[in-house]
């Protein structure tokens, strides 16, 4: 049984001091033993939301990192930084970056072997546009996504990775995917897993649904068999992240 995930992609929002207050607000509320709950916090709180959760078991999470070891690449932030200050996970590929920071396919493959390199576990997403879904494409689209990504990744490593399917029509619109609709999506990523790796390797990757997630669909969601949890935008910065996390 592969065990439930949520994480919470708190995107630009909160400044250091906020980020704490939230973390202390929601630490109460988000015990679970039978979820893995992670916060991906901005750049800038890593390191105090590292702090602050030490006597949980929530793991802290980025949104983004380069690919490069080190060097002239003013701005940029490096796997082996995060890696230095306890992050454990790294969101890899985000719609948001994809559409407003021109993040290709190759991109994230190189992130996401870059990840691995320094034991982060990537947190990779995918997603159609509502123009591929209403085309029909949206399966070829996400398949596509996840062979690119996980090029050259071993299935050692594969097995180790986290999946998000978000559908870039349901992020921060409300207007979240049906169970079923993620669930198709979700189940051909697995397919996808064991076509590139084998069956064993699709059994153990985690593959996640995001999009409008919230307390009042997150039970829905979490019944379906490929769906291993949710990356969640806007909830995670409310108390109601807790229900999303005992969503039973
Ligand atoms: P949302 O964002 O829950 O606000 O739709 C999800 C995400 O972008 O990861």
């Amino acid at each position: 049984m592969r065990k439930k995930i949520v994480a919470g992609n708190w995107k630009m929002n909160t400044t250091p001091s906020q980020a704490i207050d939230l973390i202390e607000k929601l630490k109460p509320l988000v015990k679970n033993d039978d979820v893995e709950v992670i916060f991906c916090v901005p750049y800038v709180s890593l390191m105090l939301a590292v702090d602050a959760v030490k006597d949980t078991k929530i793991g802290i999470g980025a949104q983004n990192f380069y690919f490069e070891e080190s060097g002239a690449y003013t701005g940029e932030i490096s796997a082996s930084m995060l890696k230095d200050i306890g992050v454990k996970y790294v969101i890899i590929g985000h719609s948001e970056r994809r559409q407003y920071f021109n993040e290709t396919d190759e991109i994230v493959n190189k992130k996401l072997l870059k990840a691995f390199e320094y034991e982060i576990t990537p947190i990779v997403c995918c997603g159609e546009t509502l123009e591929q879904r209403e085309a029909g494409v949206t399966i070829d689209h996400i398949t596509t996504q996840i062979k690119n990504a996980f090029r050259n990744v071993s299935d050692d490593l594969a097995k180790k990775a986290i999946i998000a399917y978000e559908p870039i029509w349901a992020i921060g619109t409300g207007v979240v995917a049906t169970s079923d609709q993620a669930e198709e999506v979700c189940a051909s990523i697995r397919a996808c897993i064991s076509e590139i790796y084998d069956k064993e390797t699709a059994e153990i990757i985690s593959i996640l649904y995001g999009g409008s997630v919230s307390s009042a669909n997150v039970k829905e969601l979490f019944k379906k068999h490929n769906i291993d949890g949710g990356l969640v935008g806007g909830v995670s910065l409310k108390p109601e992240f807790g229900d999303v996390v005992n969503y039973k």
